[in-house]
Order: structure tokens, then C-alpha cells, then sequence
């Protein structure tokens, strides 16, 4: 069974999900998702997280719509890219693109909300404005969600294009003031294969005391 994976097979083979289809998940699946995303670490344990579960046609639409121009908007010529380029970057593109076209079609666009909250870095007179959702506390819980996501079968990526209609998006699903969108996560069986990752080797990130010492001292 998938949910049987071990975490190491699970994590190698977790690679983000654009196609997606459009066959529903049941409510059972998506609280297993979120019960293992609240079961995350946060900053003084504050689990400042709240959810979105978006499954209404007319919000997925709205959704995608603001998303795929957010896209254009975004990146605009880089997206062209040419049908027969077998590039990672040239399937990225096609795959982010495919997404952005069809996001609406996915059973669910989970919104994983954070609290807004200033980091301790920036003191209390330069607190001005809207303070940032604590980033920091809300990605251990996306990443929990993805990983339970795999370990389901369930295809998922994790997007942060809504980023470019954040405002509009609040009000209209009635998220308050308080909390930020930190990301919104596709939800869907998948039409693709899972993973392989493929990621530059820890060898060429880690340093070993000092930086630049790839290797640990004899
Ligand atoms: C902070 C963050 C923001 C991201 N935003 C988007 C996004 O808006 N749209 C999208 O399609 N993918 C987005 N991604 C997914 C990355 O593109 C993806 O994780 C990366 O290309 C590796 O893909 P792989 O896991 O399939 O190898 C985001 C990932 C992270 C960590």
C-alpha cells in the first residue's frame, strides 16, 4: 500500500505534480493530509497555520484565472519555450504552464494560511504596514502536507503565484486581515509518474567547518 512508503522513499520520489485530474478526494483523504501537516514544528509552537480547502467551481476558476495571468504577467516571453526542447527547464515550463490552464480542474486548491507576524529582526518602530505571514513556521507544515500528499498517491505541487492577487483573494474567501497566503497546493489523483528528484548533490552544498571544504577533515 502507498501509505506504507517508507519516509526516505517518500521524500526521493516527491517531485511537484502539474497534472492533475480532475476525479474528486474524498474529505477523509484531505483531513489525513492536514492531520499530518498540523503535526509540524513552529515557533513557540504558536501553529499559526489555518487552511482553505477550495473545492467550489467558481473560486477554483477565479483562482486560476488571476493565476495564469499572474504567470503571463510574471514571466511572459520566458514561458515560450519550444515544444520539442526535451530540457528540464523547457518541461518545467510546459508543466507550470499546464498547471496555470487547468488549475480549476483539480478536485482541490488548498490555501495554507499563516499568521501575519514581524520576524525578531525588525524592531517595534519600523513595524509598519502588514506584517509578513512567519514563513518560517507555516513551510514545515507544506512540507508535511506534500509528503502525506505522496505517501497518499496524491499528486500535489506547491505554488505561491497567488501572490500577485493576494488582496483580491482574501477578500473574496473572507481570509482576515490577521493572516497571510503563504501557499496554495493543487490537490488531485495525478496523471504523471512519481519522481525521481533530480537536485544537486549534498557534496557540492555541505562544508565541513569551514566554508568551502566539501569534505570532513581526516
Ligand atoms: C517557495 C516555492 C514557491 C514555488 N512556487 C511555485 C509556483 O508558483 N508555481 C509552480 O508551478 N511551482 C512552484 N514551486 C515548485 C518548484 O518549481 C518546484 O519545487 C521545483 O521546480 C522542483 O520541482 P520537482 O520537485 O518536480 O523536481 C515553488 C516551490 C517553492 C519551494
Amino acid at each position: 500500500m502507498a501509505e506504507e512508503m517508507g519516509v526516505f522513499e517518500t521524500i526521493h520520489s516527491m517531485r511537484a505534480m502539474r497534472r492533475l485530474k480532475s476525479d474528486p478526494v474524498p474529505t477523509e483523504m484531505i483531513r489525513k493530509i492536514l492531520d499530518a501537516g498540523i503535526r509540524a514544528p513552529s515557533g513557540q509552537n504558536l501553529q499559526a497555520w489555518a487552511f482553505v480547502v477550495l473545492q467550489d467551481p467558481d473560486n477554483k476558476k477565479f483562482f486560476q484565472e488571476r493565476y495564469h495571468q499572474a504567470m503571463l504577467d510574471r514571466f511572459g516571453n520566458a514561458l515560450k519555450v519550444d515544444p520539442s526542447d526535451k530540457s528540464s527547464w523547457a518541461r518545467t515550463v510546459r508543466a507550470a504552464m499546464h498547471l496555470a490552464e487547468h488549475m480549476h480542474e483539480a478536485p482541490v486548491l488548498l490555501l495554507v494560511c499563516g499568521k501575519r507576524d514581524w520576524p525578531f529582526s525588525v524592531p517595534a518602530e519600523k513595524r509598519e504596514g502588514k506584517a509578513p505571514p512567519s514563513y518560517g513556521s507555516i513551510y514545515p507544515c507544506v512540507q508535511n502536507i506534500l509528503l502525506a500528499c505522496r505517501a497518499l498517491g496524491l499528486g500535489a505541487s506547491l505554488t505561491t503565484m497567488h501572490q500577485m492577487f493576494e488582496d483580491e483573494l482574501q477578500e473574496r474567501l473572507g481570509i482576515p486581515f490577521e493572516y497571510g497566503v503563504v501557499a496554495t497546493i493543487p490537490i488531485g489523483f495525478p496523471s504523471g509518474k512519481f519522481g525521481p528528484v533530480t537536485r544537486r548533490p549534498v557534496s557540492q552544498v555541505t562544508h565541513f567547518d569551514q566554508w568551502g571544504q566539501h569534505e570532513p577533515p581526516a
